[in-house]
């Protein structure tokens, strides 16, 4: 234990649990999915990585089990789609995969004025960020139930914990994802099921790009890899939810002491498009 911090031997390597065992990773070929696909391969899981950028997906899959010697597979799957969960399923039966380690991370927000960004690009994202959590999470569960033992990670958001003016839709698809890990945790921990929630602050991804989000949220932001292994670890370490970094952390609990409303119009000033402010 030199200086406060955790040695980090192979056996003391909570992510070590899923060596061996098979983890479909959602949103793999960018950002924090990548990342957490990169730990889990490093410490011996076989993977499924899905996204839509299939060419990313294949030459990260080939490229962790030539470095790991580990398994992995590539599916591409366009999760706005309602037929995408269950395409996915067929491909991991189709393989006979039985999988061990959910981790819901694929999703995207919208940045800017609700009335103005296109409404189906909001409903693709509730479609992404909630509906394709839920039914992944139906699908791979009874199994994961059945055999008594079973992991699954949702990506939240700390944008879950109170109203985010400017990106309103996203927050409100995270706090479903958060209040959603929380209850299932509670739910299936008597049958050996794990679930968290993790909820990462600002990330350096492509997460900005996407939402076109402006910079200043992003400037304190954390990297994809640490958020990723904050996350496997509270997985593995049976939590079910997780704020990654401390000032993250902070500015959760700090909120909590406010009315919501007031944290709301803060959030506004902090958020709101450049031309809003006076
Ligand atoms: N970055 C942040 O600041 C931040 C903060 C809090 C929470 N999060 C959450 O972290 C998770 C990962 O985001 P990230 O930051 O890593 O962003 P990212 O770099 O943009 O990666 C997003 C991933 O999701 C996939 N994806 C998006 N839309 C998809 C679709 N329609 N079908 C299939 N896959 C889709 C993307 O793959 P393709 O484009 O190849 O399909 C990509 O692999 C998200 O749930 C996000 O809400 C991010």
């Amino acid at each position: 234990m030199a200086n406060g911090r955790k040695s980090r031997t192979s056996s003391s390597n909570p992510i070590a649990r899923w060596k061996g065992k098979w983890a479909l990773v959602t949103g793999a070929s960018a950002g924090i999915g990548r990342a957490l696909a990169e730990q889990l391969a490093a410490s011996g899981a076989n993977l499924v990585l899905t996204a839509r950028r299939v060419d990313r997906l294949r030459e990260l899959a080939d490229g962790l089990a030539a470095r790991h010697g580990m398994q992995a597979e590539a599916f591409a799957a366009d999760l706005t789609r309602p037929e995408a969960p269950a395409a996915i399923h067929a491909f991991t039966e189709g393989k006979r995969i039985d999988i061990e380690l959910l981790a819901n991370n694929a999703g995207f927000g919208a940045f800017g004025y609700t009335h103005e960004i296109d409404e189906a690009r909001l409903l693709d994202m509730v479609q992404v960020n909630c509906a394709v959590v839920l039914r992944l999470t139906r699908i791979y569960l009874p199994r994961m139930v059945e055999r008594r033992s079973g992991d699954i990670l949702i990506v939240a958001s700390t944008a879950a914990f109170q109203p985010v003016p400017f990106i309103s839709a996203y927050a409100a698809t995270k706090a479903f994802d958060l209040i959603f890990a929380e209850g299932l945790a509670e739910e299936v921990r008597g049958y050996g099921v794990r679930v968290c929630a993790l909820c990462p602050g600002s990330t350096n991804t492509e997460f900005q790009q996407v939402a076109q989000q402006p910079d200043r949220a992003f400037r304190s932001a954390e990297t994809a890899d640490k958020v990723a292994r904050v996350g496997l670890e509270a997985l593995a370490e049976g939590k079910s939810s997780v704020i990654s970094g401390g000032r993250n952390r902070w500015m959760v609990f700090g909120e909590r002491f406010a009315p919501r409303g007031f944290v709301a119009k803060m959030a506004a000033k902090v958020m709101g498009p450049e031309s809003t402010k006076s």
